[in-house]
């Protein structure tokens, strides 16, 4: 562990890194669960970085897109920021405005990405646990839940990111890794090149808040359609209106396969270092986020496993409440190559 300079209100943020066998290279810090950095080989053995963030603490305690960032308790968007539990409705912040509609997004005004979680490294040095403790009301939620996050670099070359959560009163939970991928390794050039594969034969469509209409929409024979590899700015300005709604791509794809059994989601290359990785999840669906409200325009895209938008306030798509008794889990494996 080094350190990673104090937060504001003086408490020390520490910074650790993940090394393994074939120098691929992790850091993570406490401060919001966050990917900081992610370092890989192109075709030819040159490590770089992929992953969008910045040099120093002061960056991620400004940044408003979730870079690298652990989103919870709810990541993705909750209708009107209410929900109802047990009869009893509860208020969210509505800290998002999509097509001028507020939503709840990613947690609220001060999320888990927001938050000091305390750190565990492994004995083996190959992975870190962060553990938070989210008070009862904390941004609206109900129950003390006690969240978990470990960051695994395997000598597979894989990142593992496992979250797994408890709380001792029924609440939503759709905990959320938000990295922005960019695997040619020039971290300002646009994502478009990018090749991308998901297995999912239908996605969700939204309204104008960008709140999933409910209904699974076939991908066959739309800009949807990621089933073989398609390089992404190929159809992102295609005339199509769930693009127009979301400024690009900016959805959830229902993945294929049983949810609660890990199996693929994504592929995603890069022709020009050569860089693969592939996304695996036992998740219901992943949003594929292409940037669009980057600063630095599409810079950067997020694959995002998680339960589906809105799954609180829509008993048709998985349940999105974690009861007491119950744990929480949600694992995602991002594997790194080259071709
Ligand atoms: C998610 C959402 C996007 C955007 C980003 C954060 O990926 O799907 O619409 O809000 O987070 O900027």
């Amino acid at each position: 562990m080094e350190s990673y300079g104090t937060l504001p209100d003086g408490r020390e943020v520490g910074l650790y890194t993940l090394v393994n066998s074939h120098g691929l290279r992790a850091k993570v810090t406490d401060f919001g669960a966050i990917l900081v950095s992610m370092e890989t080989p192109d075709r030819d053995g040159t490590l770089a970085p992929i992953t969008l963030g910045f040099d120093t603490l002061e960056g991620w305690l400004k940044d408003d897109c979730y870079l690298g960032a652990t989103v919870g308790r709810f990541g993705n968007r909750v209708r009107d920021g209410k929900f109802t539990v047990d009869g009893k409705e509860y208020t969210l912040a509505t800290n998002n405005t999509p097509g001028g509609i507020p939503c709840h997004l990613h947690g609220g005004v001060v999320g888990f990405n927001k938050r000091l979680w305390d750190a565990q490294p492994s004995a083996d040095g190959h992975s870190v646990t962060f553990t938070y403790l989210s008070p009862d009301g904390e941004e609206g939620y109900p129950g003390n839940l006690t969240a978990r996050v470990t960051y695994t670099l395997t000598d597979d070359n894989e990142l593992i990111w496992e979250a797994e959560a408890t709380t001792d009163a029924t609440t939503p939970l759709n905990m959320v890794h938000h990295t922005y991928w960019n695997l040619g390794g020039d971290l300002s050039t646009p994502i478009l090149d990018h090749l991308l594969a998901l297995d999912a034969d239908t996605f969700l469509p939204t309204d104008s808040g960008l709140i999933p209409t409910g209904e699974k929409a076939p991908v066959d024979g739309t800009p949807m359609n990621f089933k073989e590899p398609r390089v992404i700015g190929e159809r992102i300005e295609a005339d199509f209106e769930p693009l127009h709604l979301a400024g690009g791509y900016d959805h959830c794809w229902v993945v294929n396969g049983e949810p609660g059994t890990l199996r693929p989601a994504a592929r995603l290359s890069h022709p020009g270092s050569g860089r693969v990785m592939e996304v695996i999840t036992d998740q219901p669906g992943i949003q594929f986020y292409a940037g669009n409200f980057l600063p630095n325009y599409r810079t950067g895209l997020c694959l995002e496993t998680q339960n589906f938008p809105d799954a609180p306030n829509q008993p048709a798509f998985p349940d999105s409440l974690v009861r007491p008794g119950e744990t929480y889990r949600h694992v995602m494996v991002h594997r790194f190559g080259v071709e």
